[in-house]
């Protein structure tokens, strides 16, 4: 039996004594693992799971509280060890105490992190158990799965008290299959959830933003026929004009299953036959189409057909590329006026995931004079790459790659390329991405040189039709800043953070900084900025007042704009958001205040100075 690293007693009960107790211990410990670790297959992942017809579990869920995961673990009662997820109601006569109860237990919210909705849970991190019933009429060549937008960090789901699956990464949809285990009637869902922090973890035990626990996106029940369309990719192709190329995969698909991509508003249609891996190549002209732009998002409906399966998309179709130092969408030469965005609920705060979020964040964005979004620093929800395609908004899209991970650890790499393989699955036909990032302020050695290179080489496997970056250190010889980090020969454009006059220097140091750049490639600055405290004014030499932010930007903007090839900037950052390395009382409160909007919207002097920067043109190469 395959031990979980979960399942590691030693490490779970950090009981020292594993080693030496008799092998009988061990096997009694073990028990409980076969029925919780029992291999369950592996979620699947889905394109456009969001434009399938579905059954929400949104809503209250009962939940347990478990921080020694009783619910699975007890090293005393192993039977107790039939987990929670069985969801047992105690019987009279019963051998055992039953020590839980769904049908009693608290409510949470679901979608939402479990931080922001208890104070007795603000800074929870562990286990907690969900628990729902549903009803569901099985029908004959349907299969039904469970579609989770995402769960911090790791979850494990039973339906009916059969594991179905689990999941590690918590800012990935991913959908597990129930046809075998529902039955007509009513049924239960059970799930764990775990936000506690592992070196091994991706992101790892540190990052500068708040470790939201919980289901925090939609839940939803999905219905697809035996064989059906689980990814596919539709983008304009770089060398023709108006010739739509990708491909449509087919999960089960019959031989030969026949595949039909149609725009009707384009009068343009095509077909094909899936091979044996099941994918379906495509290719087809489309004279009419009008190119996604950030002045035209146009999107267009997408039928996509595979035997009884059928699935509706909006997808705007646009080119991206690099030439030289530029970077040119739909071929012309473009530079990106942005800021960088958690994705941190505006006024409730806590984990972003609705419609009216995203509406609320890309809004500011627009009204900053913004034409890209860098998303930080993990996948955000689909509402908001939705938003960004309506809004005509180009988005840099982050693997959770941050800070120091264990670079050397192969486990740690899988786990990455799987966070990087549902990213790019899921969010693959957003005209707004351009970007693929693959990781934030790495340390510069020769592990993580390899695990991100091998991350970069990866994603342009899976998507050759967009730019791959991340977010490089600088490092510096007196005043001379210095870009030559060599992670940065795997990217085709270079993102860079520093925080001149922030975490060093003054802001008007600025003014006497020298960029030397080691590659001839497009560069954006992805991070700078400084914190201040909303209302909070003084002198522009005086910490958190809105005047030092102001001036921070005052002096960064012409120092940027003396940078050649600079193609764009994502300052840090549009709100303010929580982080636990953030307690100074009455300025952070553990709020994390780089904003230039405050998280109860309220816009900072800064704000007006980019707005007015971005308004007038006067940063970057004009177009
Ligand atoms: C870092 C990091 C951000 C962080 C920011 C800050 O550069 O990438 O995640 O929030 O700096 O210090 O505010």
């Amino acid at each position: 039996m395959k031990l979980h690293f979960y399942c590691n007693p030693a490490r779970r009960f950090g009981c020292t004594v594993f080693s030496a107790a008799p092998i009988a211990v061990c096997v009694l410990l073990l028990a409980p693992c076969a029925a919780w670790s029992a291999a369950a297959p592996a979620p699947i992942i889905l394109t456009g799971a969001d434009r399938r017809p579905s059954i929400s579990l949104n809503g209250e869920w009962s939940s347990i509280v478990d921080p020694y995961f009783a619910g699975l673990f007890s090293f005393h009662h192993q039977e107790k060890a039939n987990g929670w997820f069985l969801n047992q109601k105690a019987k009279p006569g019963d051998p055992f105490p039953t020590e839980y109860d769904f049908s009693k237990a608290t409510k949470l919210k679901v979608p939402g992190d479990w931080n922001t909705q208890r104070d007795n849970l603000f800074f929870y991190e562990g286990p907690i158990w969900y628990q729902r019933d549903f009803t569901y009429q099985p029908k004959e060549h349907a299969r039904l799965f469970l579609h989770v937008g995402a769960a911090n960090y790791r979850s494990w789901f039973w339906v009916n008290g059969k594991k179905v699956c689990e999941h590690e990464g918590g800012y990935t949809s991913f959908n597990c299959e129930l046809t075998s285990v529902v039955h007509a009637g009513d049924n239960f869902v059970v799930a764990a959830v775990d936000n506690t922090r592992h070196e091994d973890n991706v992101p790892t035990l540190e990052t500068d933003w708040w470790n939201y626990g919980g289901l925090t996106r939609e839940v939803s029940l999905i219905v697809l026929p035996d064989s059906f369309v689980d990814q596919y990719d539709l983008h304009l192709s770089r060398g023709e004009a108006s010739v739509i190329e990708g491909w449509v995969h087919v999960e089960d698909a019959p031989p030969g299953a026949k595949v039909e991509v149609e725009i009707p508003e384009l009068g343009a249609k095509t077909s094909a036959a899936a091979g044996d891996d099941g994918r379906a190549a495509v290719r087809f002209s489309a004279p009419a189409l009008e190119r996604w732009s950030p002045e035209t998002p146009k999107l267009y409906k997408v039928e996509i057909r595979a035997g009884n399966d059928s699935i509706e998309d909006l997808i705007g179709f646009r080119t991206v590329e690099t030439r030289g130092t530029e970077i040119l969408l739909n071929g012309k030469p473009i530079f990106l006026r942005g800021v960088s965005i958690h994705a941190e609920a505006p006024y409730r705060t806590g984990r972003a995931y609705s419609d009216k979020d995203a509406e609320t964040l890309l809004t500011w964005a627009k009204e900053l004079g913004c034409n890209f979004v860098r998303l930080a620093h993990y996948p955000h929800d689909e509402t908001m790459l939705r938003a960004a395609d309506r809004m005509g908004l180009l988005v840099w899209s982050e693997n959770p790659v941050y800070w120091a991970l264990e670079f050397d650890n192969p486990k740690v790499l899988a786990k990455a390329e799987q966070q990087l393989d549902e990213e790019i699955g899921t969010l693959r036909n957003h005209a707004a991405i351009i970007l693929w990032s693959m990781a934030n302020e790495t340390p510069n050695n020769p592990a993580r040189t390899q695990f991100i290179g091998t991350l970069a080489t990866r994603a342009r496997s899976l998507d050759s039709s967009r730019l791959i970056t991340a977010a490089l250190l600088v490092r510096a010889e007196g005043n001379t800043k210095i870009i030559d980090d060599p992670l940065g020969q795997a990217l085709d454009v270079i993102g860079f953070n520093e925080y001149i006059g922030w975490y060093e220097g003054h802001p008007d140091t600025a003014d006497t900084t020298q960029w030397r750049i080691e590659y001839e490639k497009p560069l954006i600055v992805s991070e700078f900025g400084g914190g201040a405290k909303a209302g909070l004014h003084g002198s522009d030499n005086e910490r958190w007042t809105e005047e030092y932010q102001s001036n921070i930007y005052r002096h960064q903007l012409p120092m940027l704009n003396k940078i050649p090839q600079l193609r764009g900037m994502s300052p840090w950052c549009l709100m303010d958001f929580r982080s636990p390395n953030r307690p100074l009382t009455g300025i952070q409160d553990y709020f994390n205040r780089k904003g230039l909007i405050s998280d109860q919207g309220r816009k900072k002097l800064a704000f007006y100075l980019l707005q007015k920067a971005y308004q007038d043109r006067t940063v970057g190469k004009p177009e």
